[in-house]
């Protein structure tokens, strides 16, 4: 092989109760990149569509991690890299993720798979730490394997994937401002009141136990988030709202995604998701900011060739 398109998909981190830990992968959104084998050694960005991203591989999620992965391997071979960036940066849905996910899948493939989907992981989490000044892995790591991912540890990486039940859809709102990772993470508190913390380890094994056991209603009673989504729902327009809507529209949960500003919530059922998708169209509509919606069922697959 000496080139190849792969798509990468657009991720929900944290997923309510798993900050840092816990993360899904969509299906139906994401990017497309093109990754060719070159006559010089070295990464080089040569094309950006859709958004101003810059080139300089040692300024770009993508080129970092590509770096990161090529230096690893000791190889001489070099890649030229084209994005189709069709998720904005700042949205809350994994942006840096994908083009870090996408640059170390799609150069690993050109030289023959000598890392493992999973061992790719370390690589695409220095795009992270490039993105918001922290390595966390609740993007990339399901951006990569698909489904569900959780992060038991990261000192030594140990990344789970969990089951996803067949019926379980997304649906995820986009208000388009632009919400920084950095920023939304510092307004977080550094200590968390121990009652809190019970509850929140309590709605994440919760959470787990549900997808292993296919069991919506404690799905249902798990997806809460008693420590971050208090400090940085102020910061999304409507979000109180947004919550209550996919809560009237039959939805198992909501929450920020990621870091915001976007919001997702999980249904079982793709009418119901389309629903919720309405109801908060109608609502946003009223609301002096743009926005997208999508629906998506959950990609088992993760970052692939197309
Ligand atoms: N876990 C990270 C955060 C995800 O919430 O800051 C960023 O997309």
């Amino acid at each position: 092989m000496e080139k190849i398109n792969i798509f990468c998909p657009a991720t929900i981190a944290n997923v309510s109760c798993g900050f840092d830990v816990l993360g899904l992968c969509l299906e139906q959104v994401g990017d497309i990149m093109t990754i060719s084998k070159s006559s010089e050694p070295g990464i080089r960005i040569k094309r950006i569509s859709g958004q101003d991203l810059p080139l300089q591989p040692d300024r770009n999620v993508a080129g970092i991690a590509a770096m990161a992965l090529l230096e690893c391997t000791g190889s001489e071979q070099g890649f030229e890299i084209e994005i189709e960036k069709r998720i904005k940066p700042g949205s809350g849905i994994g942006s840096s993720a994908a083009s870090a996910a996408g640059a170390v899948f799609g150069i690993n493939s050109l030289l023959g798979s000598p890392f493992s989907t999973s061992e790719l992981i370390p690589f695409a989490m220095k795009g992270e730490e490039l993105a918001s000044g922290v390595p966390h892995a609740d993007n990339v790591a399901p951006a990569l394997l698909g489904g569900f991912s959780l992060v038991r540890s990261y000192d030594p990486l140990d990344v789970i994937t969990l089951p996803v039940p067949d019926d379980l859809y997304v649906t995820v709102i986009h208000p388009q401002i632009e919400l920084k990772t950095a920023d939304s993470r510092a307004v977080l508190k550094k200590t968390v009141p121990l009652s809190h913390a019970i509850r929140q380890w309590g709605n994440l094994a919760g959470l787990v136990s549900g997808l292993y056991e296919n069991d919506y209603d404690r799905i249902a009673a798990s997806l809460q988030d008693v420590i971050i989504e208090p400090l940085r729902g102020p910061l999304i327009p409507g979000f109180s709202e947004l919550k209550q809507i996919a809560s009237e529209g039959g939805a198992l949960g909501s929450g920020i995604s990621g870091s915001g500003p976007s919001v997702f919530a999980l249904s079982r059922g793709k009418k119901t998701a389309q629903a919720v998708a309405e109801l908060m169209n109608v609502f946003y509509r009223k609301l002096d900011v743009a926005f997208e919606i999508h629906v998506s069922a959950i990609s088992a697959k993760g970052t692939h060739i197309i």
